[in-house]
């Protein structure tokens, strides 16, 4: 291990025998966490090259257990965010693709920061059941065309190691750690094609577009040198997308975004996604025609309906579609300080707040409060008058709230004129 981390330190390239080597040993415990952090560090100064990058994929992948969905039919595609503030999609877009006939077979995440994850969403519905095993993912998936179930802790176990180690040392925001760690879960979780949303801005790990076209083009990479197509889409990630922050919100945004009612920008998200997924999955020619055919299938009916009988299935009540979720009790807006249009409205401060309220969690398996989060009533080029509420605080207790407050007061910035407003969609690359 001392020679392997010397010779990353000095600018040396590792085999494919010395990454697997690394793996290994690591997962078994036979390398100590201060050698492993000492090479990360050089990692982090001195890259990976595409071919160390896609190893180091491969070695992860291989180190747990590889989910296999050959008995589907079609083409799996997965879809996979880089992560950012009240993003939702993967609830929209899991039924809305799902009922185009394209099988969904999902492995989510917990959050950990400043919202739940999908997972953690989805608990929210009452009696949904997110922790599925094998046998009963594929039976769902072949019943309704959707599953999503938590990860299984087998999954690219290396990578669980290493990206804890990661956020102790100073070693995550390394582009090749970043572009092996999510495609070695996405390979071991059985993605015959992947999609990825690349999110760029304040909200996100790739503040600018440079860095996020090279993750993006890291990861479109790797997906090529083992056989699995994969696009990525930059997506912009200054504000949150939609309107709610928090996870029983989030699910009804979902809802309401599946029958055609959401917010425009996670709308617009889900479609460039979804048709990308019809597109790899053979389901549509070009981005265009999957567009199509998703607003048909949300026009009709059918993405609604998907989205039932999928919560049904894995035991969740779906009636709350139409009578809505149990919301935390007390209800506090932040109003504006002055008259003007909002030309600013920082992601990550939102996210805060919600974590702030109890949404998220601050350490591995601490509970999250399903019902609290915000509500956005004013995002970036919206005109407000003083008093109006910009924004509305979902909280229990007071828990919470005085920093929620302070950190929505700083998140908006209210000026004079509207700002210019780059799209949402910024870049895709194949
Ligand atoms: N998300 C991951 O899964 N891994 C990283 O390294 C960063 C973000
Ligand atoms: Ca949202």
């Amino acid at each position: 291990m001392y020679d392997l981390i010397v010779k990353k330190r000095d600018g040396g390239r590792l085999s494919e025998a010395e990454i697997g080597w690394l793996i290994r040993e690591y997962v078994k415990g036979e390398i100590p966490d201060y050698q492993m952090a000492a090479f990360l560090m050089a990692v982090y100064f001195r890259g990976l090259d595409g071919e160390e990058t896609t190893c180091l994929t491969l070695e992860m992948a291989d180190s747990g257990e590889r989910v296999d969905l050959s008995s589907l039919p079609g083409v799996v595609v997965d879809k996979h965010s880089t992560g950012g503030v009240g993003d939702t999609t993967t609830l929209v877009l899991a039924p809305w693709v799902a009922a185009s006939g394209l099988p969904v077979a999902k492995m989510s995440g917990r959050g950990l920061g400043h919202t739940g994850g999908t997972v953690d969403k989805l608990e929210s519905i009452p009696g949904f059941r997110t922790q599925l095993d094998q046998e009963e993912f594929l039976r769902t998936v072949r019943e309704v065309g959707v599953a999503v179930t938590g990860q299984s802790p087998n999954l690219a176990p290396a990578d669980g190691k290493l990206y804890a180690l990661r956020d102790v040392t100073g070693t995550v925001d390394s582009i090749p750690l970043i572009a092996s760690s999510i495609m070695s879960k996405k390979l071991a979780g059985g993605a015959q094609a992947i999609v990825l949303d690349v999110k760029v801005g304040a909200g996100a790990f790739m503040k600018d577009l440079t860095s996020a076209r090279a993750l993006a083009e890291t990861m479109v990479e790797i997906g090529r040198s083992v056989g699995r197509s994969t696009v990525a889409v930059l997506t912009s990630m200054d504000q949150p997308l939609g309107n709610a922050v928090g996870n029983a919100l989030e699910v009804l945004e979902a809802v309401a975004t599946l029958r055609g009612e959401g917010p425009a920008d996670l709308a617009e998200l889900c479609l460039e996604l979804g048709a990308h997924m019809l597109v790899l999955g053979g389901r549509a020619e070009d981005v265009l025609e999957g567009r199509k055919i998703l607003q048909e299938l949300q026009r009709g009916g059918q993405a609604l309906d998907t989205f039932k009988r999928w919560v049904a299935v894995q035991g969740g009540d779906p009636s709350f579609v139409d009578e809505g979720l149990p919301l935390a009790p007390e209800r506090v807006e932040v109003p504006a300080p002055h008259d003007g249009v909002v030309s600013g409205l920082n992601a990550l401060a939102v996210g805060r707040a919600a974590a702030a309220l109890g949404a998220g969690r601050a350490r591995k398996g601490d509970p999250v409060d399903h019902g609290v989060g915000v509500l956005l009533r004013r995002k970036v080029g919206d005109v407000v008058e003083e008093g109006e509420p910009l924004a509305e605080l979902y909280c229990r207790g007071g828990r919470g709230l005085e920093e929620a407050r302070r950190l929505l007061e700083e998140a908006y910035t209210i000026a004079e004129e509207a700002p210019s407003k780059p799209g949402l969609i910024l870049e895709v690359i194949r």
